[in-house]
């Protein structure tokens, strides 16, 4: 059997929102133009006549800035948010104290230093859009759209990253595989893949693809078209219960749970590979036709549900009905497939049989047990320090797969740390070889003085949430044994591509771009660029009609193994 062709991507490939120049760009205010007059490649062979230098941060870059942390100050939370949770919602027009207004200053002349020592890595990529290193990309290729895993990076990425840095063969490695992207779009290429990925609803989409790729029959097909044409379910009369945790409660219509637990019980009829497949359709729509959406750190609920409301009503527009949101499922799945053989098709492409591996766990646990200078490449996204908790978006999904409540705790915790609710991890406890990761993270003159900002202001009651600093030293101090561990494991020579977001909190910018390089400089890699998204975020007029902020860089780094 053949892989389905790809759905033409450039029609599907739209402007986003932020792709165009913010107001305070047009103006000239701290964005990420091109510096003028400077389009040079500066004799690296790798660099692209469409990297332009990126021009450091102008003087607005100093104005102190307060502006609210996040933007969805009215999201509805989960009915019962974790004890300490609360959005950061700073007034916009709270004038800083003179000692936070002096501290913010000192944060962003480090900035400005920093961004200056880094001049000579930092470009401007062009053909690095928004809609390229995010999922969007994704909506318009067979296979890698029916599961919307929002926090993807395209596999479009992978292949432009790949075909640039003329990474051909060998064995790639991503140690936050998420849905498998880099995976199956280096598999596709006849590449060897390896993942690592922490939460059961990764592991369950990467496995599904696998056995598409690898064990999928024609007859298997014809069976979920037979589910699709026949909707057998809704003649079942036995049901199965669907398991839910505390903060999904209530989170589908009550046909929709009859529904979904006649569509269980059905396929349990079927065959292995089938079952499979349609319990992965189920996964791919349960948003679609529950009353929530991912919204970031949490799921919002929409009023429909009967779940308290916040200031502002959350509609989030037509809820799907079960039948037809599974059927249409079924069917792109069936299409998707089918379309890859036929034998006319200039875009199918034969089903990938290279053998993806996932390594089901931590990072933290799993990379020390690789073996020495196996890989020739990383390709990866982690988590970014943005409070975005996967355990919560993704917890319909976790409750489908059986995650339990202490389960569920238990995958919080052992994330890379990126919420304000993870507890410190003893990462010299953990693995006593990482003494020189965590000493480089202890001498980082950037981090430490971020870290020291968090800590006074958490001293002084003025951090809305105070785990805050928390998170954000758990975040560095992780990534260096990341970083150690990826050095350990490259072959000399070998890249290591990450796409990755700064973030700032109490007003404060935090360069994850610059410190996290500083530091893979100090671990066994050398930096070769830092690649730009020619447009940032939190550069929404809002924010900078209201304060003339910086923007926040999107950038894919590319290190080299030394
Ligand atoms: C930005 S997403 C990666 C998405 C992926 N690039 C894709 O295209 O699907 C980061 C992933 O890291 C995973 N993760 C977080 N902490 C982890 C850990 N300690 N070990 C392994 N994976 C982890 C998350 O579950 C999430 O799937």
């Amino acid at each position: 059997m053949k892989r389905a062709k790809q759905v033409s991507p450039r029609k599907t490939v739209r402007k986003q929102p932020g792709m165009h120049a913010s107001a305070g760009e047009k103006k000239g205010k701290a964005g990420f133009q091109p510096a003028k007059g400077q389009h040079t490649n500066g004799g690296n062979s790798f660099l692209r006549e469409d990297a332009t230098p990126y021009s450091t941060q102008s003087a607005a870059a100093l104005e102190i800035a307060t502006a609210p942390i996040l933007e969805n100050d009215t999201a509805v939370l989960d009915a019962a948010p974790p004890l300490g949770i609360a959005l950061e919602t700073q007034g916009a027009d709270e004038t800083p104290s003179p000692a936070k207004s002096e501290a913010l200053g000192n944060i962003e002349r480090l900035n400005l230093e920093a961004e200056t020592r880094w001049a000579g890595k930092l470009r401007v990529d062009s053909s690095l859009t928004r809609s390229l290193v995010s999922f969007q990309a994704n909506k318009g290729r067979a296979v890698y759209r029916w599961f919307k895993y929002k926090e993807a990076f395209s596999a479009g990425l992978i292949e432009h990253l790949l075909s640039k840095y003329r990474i051909t063969k060998g064995i790639l490695l991503d140690p936050f595989a998420g849905s498998g992207t880099a995976l199956f779009a280096a598999g596709g290429l006849g590449m060897k893949a390896e993942g690592i990925e922490l939460l059961p609803i990764g592991r369950t989409l990467i496995s599904t693809k696998q056995l598409i790729d690898l064990d999928l029959m024609d007859a298997d097909v014809k069976r979920l078209a037979f589910w699709r044409d026949e909707r057998p379910w809704g003649r079942y009369e036995a049901t199965k219960p669907i398991h839910e945790l505390r903060i999904t409660r209530g989170a589908y219509p009550a046909e929709t749970l009859d529904g979904m637990g006649k569509y269980l019980a059905a396929s349990e009829q079927e065959g292995e590979r089938v079952q499979a497949v349609l319990l992965f359709a189920l996964l791919c729509v349960l948003e679609n036709i529950s009353f929530t959406r991912k919204d970031g750190q949490y799921l919002r609920w929409d009023y429909r549900s009967g779940r308290r409301q916040g200031k502002k009503i959350f509609n989030k527009g037509e809820i799907l009905a079960f039948d037809r949101a599974i059927a249409d499922k079924l069917h792109q799945i069936v299409d998707d497939l089918r379309s890859g053989e036929l034998p006319d098709d200039l875009f199918a492409t034969v089903r990938s049989k290279t053998e993806v591996k996932l390594r089901f766990g931590s990072c933290l646990e799993i990379l020390p047990r690789l073996k020495s200078k196996a890989y020739d490449s990383v390709i990866t996204s982690p988590p970014y320090c943005n409070r975005y908790d996967y355990t919560r978006t993704y917890a319909l999904e976790l409750a489908l797969l059986g995650v339990s409540e202490n389960g569920l705790a238990q995958l919080r915790q052992e994330m890379l740390s990126c919420t304000v609710e993870n507890r410190a991890k003893d990462l010299l406890a953990l693995n006593p070889k990482w003494k020189p990761a965590v000493a480089v993270a202890d001498n980082q003159p950037l981090l430490q003085s971020i870290l020291a900002y968090l800590d006074a202001q958490k001293e002084l009651g003025l951090l809305n949430n105070n785990g805050i600093p928390r998170m954000v030293r758990g975040y560095f101090y992780e990534m260096a044994c990341v970083i150690f561990e990826s050095a350990r494991v490259l072959k000399s020579g070998a890249p290591l591509i990450m796409v990755n977001d700064n973030v700032r909190y109490a007003g404060a910018s935090i360069p994850v771009d610059i410190i996290l390089s500083e530091i893979a400089g100090q671990l066994g890699f050398e930096v070769e660029h830092i690649l730009v998204l020619p447009n940032g975020k939190g550069n929404s007029s809002q924010q900078m009609g209201a304060h003339g902020r910086d923007a926040l860089r999107k950038c894919v780094y590319l290190w080299r193994k030394v």
